[in-house]
């Protein structure tokens, strides 16, 4: 598949551009995208998905708006989590009839927005909610598409934060109320039901959840056929995984190809998927730069000026991304490294115990860092949050400036203390 960053002669590239000059020009740390690696992976995804099939982007993955707009223009349907997350699409030339709303807390606001603006459907998290979009569709004399998320009970084998289709977490319907629930929703006025829907996990590399998973669904469909209760499509959610490290994830066309062959029993059935991460992380790299090395016993540090408020991955979930100098033939740092952040915690890393040649004042470049890179920042430490660039061949777009200082207190008040 196409690789967005190359490394010609001694030079890292996004696409034509070296990592080096983008730094120069921009600043570290700085999030660099490659428009044809995103626009490949989407092709992927739709020429195996063709309509009345969908591909609906997991918008959380990496929200920027030219990012947005990019995928908009190539037609795609996209997958929502909040208000914001349809604002961000319709502002970015996405269509209203495009959205599929999933999440489990959505606001009375959020769902009034969404019916107001058209959304394609909800994805129906519990009872409570199936009430809460039935009543307020009702009050605006309209009939609100919905899918219910059931949770299949199968287990995604990967880590424990991102594992989503067991019994024990909190999202979805269980497998065993599923059939009360949808005799439920059908008899609601305000809703009309269209759809099974379900997500099992994330960063997944083997396709046999997603056929367990699949087949749970299929099942639970032939059930409510007979009790009359017509589903004309199965929302599989997200959850494909990339290549961190080693990981060897299916390819994009055997995943949809092995969906579809379940689906041949099911003319009536179409498939929706909600990929993030498999269209974005592969796009991305973030770049830092060295400020110190610092020796000690065991290990150096590579102190860059990118921290876990930059880059959460790492700390929060002993992520792996690969990081490697952005020009090469540097001296080798002789005993193993860990890249570390600016932040003011031990869990402030970037890597661990790697081989890397580094020097103060070189530019690294964290690999993978497309998807939930950016998408997870903040400001703690008052850091300001980076700057994201769009490389598209010879070209680099600015799509969000570095933040300013003062942008980061201008909701504070200072108190009128009365003494
Ligand atoms: N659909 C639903 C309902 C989801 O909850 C998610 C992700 C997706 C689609 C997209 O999944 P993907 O294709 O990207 O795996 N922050 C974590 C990942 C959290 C994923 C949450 N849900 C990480 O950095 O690994």
């Amino acid at each position: 598949s196409f690789q967005a960053f190359t490394f010609q002669a001694t030079h890292l590239h996004a696409e034509n551009v070296t990592a080096a000059s983008l730094a120069e020009r921009f600043g570290t740390p700085l999030y660099v995208y490659s428009r044809a690696a995103i626009e490949q992976n989407w092709d992927a995804f739709n020429q195996h998905l063709p309509a009345p099939h969908r591909t609906c982007y997991a918008v959380k993955a990496n929200s920027n708006l030219a990012i947005l707009q990019l995928l908009a223009l190539k037609g795609a349907g996209f997958d929502v989590v909040s208000g914001g997350e349809i604002a961000r699409v319709l502002k970015a030339g996405g269509r209203a009839d495009s959205i599929v709303f999933s999440g489990v807390a959505k606001s009375k606001a959020e769902i009034e927005y969404a019916l107001e603006v058209g959304i394609l459907q909800f994805n129906v998290e519990s009872l409570a909610e199936l009430e809460r979009i039935s009543a307020i569709a009702q009050q605006r004399q309209q009939q609100a598409r919905i899918s219910l998320r059931v949770n299949p009970d199968v287990d995604a084998r990967t880590h424990p934060y991102i594992a989503t289709g067991l019994e024990a977490n909190k999202f979805g319907i269980p497998m065993r109320d599923a059939l009360a629930a949808f005799s439920k929703a059908s008899q609601l006025p305000g809703l009309q039901v269209v759809g099974v829907d379900c997500h099992i996990g994330s960063q997944l590399t083997e396709l046999t959840p997603f056929l367990d998973a699949m087949d749970r669904m299929l099942k639970l469909i032939d059930e409510l056929a007979a009790q009359g209760i017509e589903i004309t499509h199965l929302d599989m959610g997200g959850g494909l995984g990339v290549q961190y490290e080693d990981e060897q994830p299916p390819a994009v066309g055997d995943y949809i190809q092995a969906m579809l062959a379940r689906l041949a029993d099911y003319p009536q059935l179409a498939l929706y998927l909600e990929p993030g991460r498999a269209i974005v992380a592969n796009a991305g790299m973030l770049l830092t730069r060295v400020e110190y090395i610092k020796a000690s016993q065991k290990k150096d540090f590579v102190i860059v000026d990118a921290g876990m408020n930059d880059m959460l991955r790492p700390s929060l979930y002993q992520a792996y991304h690969r990081v490697e100098n952005s020009v090469q033939g540097k001296p080798l740092i002789t005993k193993p490294v860990d890249v570390v952040g600016p932040v003011c915690e031990t869990g402030d890393f970037l890597a661990q115990g790697r081989t890397l040649a580094a020097e103060e004042g070189d530019v690294l470049a964290v690999f993978g860092a497309g998807a939930y890179g950016f998408a997870m920042s903040s400001n703690y430490n008052t850091r300001v949050r980076p700057a994201e660039v769009m490389v598209d061949g010879d070209a680099a777009y600015l799509i969000r400036e570095r933040e300013e200082l003062e942008q980061l207190w201008q909701h504070e008040r200072l108190a009128d203390f009365k003494c």
